[in-house]
């Protein structure tokens, strides 16, 4: 028996999903550990294997028909279903560190821990250069994860730590801190495989600067109207100039998943 069973979501039976999860984690580990068809193994088999030989980054929103990842006021539970935040606890046991802007922190308050499937939790990385957390916040506080804090290397502040986070400062590239820098230095603490969870400024960031290896967005059918966006890049007046990468498509519940490949 393990300590965290799998939801079932792929129509199989719940004990088959269980034994292809197990299978995805060993994949995982091992690019000798066999992969056979299945769905979660079509998901989640080209993940196991990207970045096995460098690093790779991978973004996640789940946003309404109508682009939007949270209302104006920050509300963001639940735009999408329950596949999908499942898919996304899945997305968190595959990877190294789990990435997210200090907007959704101070919305959100999230964990950021594996709790709907088994794996383990992904170390937990808030960028937040202007030092607006003040480290009530439970990742700072529930010792669930090791927890970094990237803040502009040019800050008056030097502290070391906030609550239980080590501190990182990180230089900028403009008034950013720099998707790419941010990738190095996360690969020296050799945190390879990045899950770059939202909220939209910050996966937009790492889509602008070239950052992202694939972008997963899950569009739920709902409407909102208004609402903070989900991405925002530099505006661009002739259409062939949009972004056309490689996608997979996946039915998570009510929702479709659209996976971007912006790999070479
Ligand atoms: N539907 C979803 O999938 C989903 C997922 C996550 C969150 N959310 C929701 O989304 C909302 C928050 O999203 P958001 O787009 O407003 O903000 P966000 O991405 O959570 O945070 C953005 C902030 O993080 C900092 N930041 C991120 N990347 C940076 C970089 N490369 N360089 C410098 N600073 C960087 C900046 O802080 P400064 O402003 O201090 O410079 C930036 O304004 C919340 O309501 C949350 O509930 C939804």
């Amino acid at each position: 028996m393990t300590e965290k069973s799998t939801e079932a979501t792929s129509g199989e039976p719940a004990a088959a999903e269980d034994a292809a999860w197990q299978a995805v984690l060993a994949r995982r580990s091992s690019a000798a550990a066999p992969l056979e068809r299945s769905s979660l193994h079509d998901l989640y088999g080209p993940l196991c294997d990207a970045g096995r030989n460098g690093t790779f980054a991978v973004g996640h929103l789940a946003q309404s028909l109508d682009g939007r990842i949270a209302t104006n006021s920050g509300v963001s539970r639940w735009i999408s279903g329950s596949a999908d935040l499942l898919h996304t606890h899945r997305m968190r046991a595959l990877v190294d560190a789990v990435i997210v802007g200090v907007n959704t922190v101070l919305h959100d308050d999230p964990q950021l821990t594996v709790r709907r499937c088994e794996g383990a939790n992904p170390v937990r990385v808030i960028i937040d250069p202007e030092r607006r957390l003040d480290g009530s916040q439970r990742v700072f506080t529930d010792g669930a994860a090791p927890t970094l804090l990237l803040t502009a290397a040019d800050g008056a502040r030097k502290d070391k730590m906030l609550g239980n986070a080590g501190i990182v400062p990180v230089p900028r590239s403009g008034p950013a801190l720099d998707p790419h820098e941010i990738r190095r230095i996360l690969a020296q603490r050799g945190l390879h495989r990045l899950l770059i969870e939202g909220g939209g400024i910050t996966v937009s960031r790492f889509l602008a600067a070239g950052a992202l290896d694939r972008l997963q967005i899950t569009v739920a059918p709902l409407i909102l109207g208004s609402g903070r966006p989900s991405l925002l890049l530099p505006e661009i007046t002739d259409l062939c100039r949009g972004l056309r990468p490689r996608t997979r498509r996946f039915e998570l519940g009510e929702d479709i998943m659209i996976e971007c490949d912006f790999s070479e």
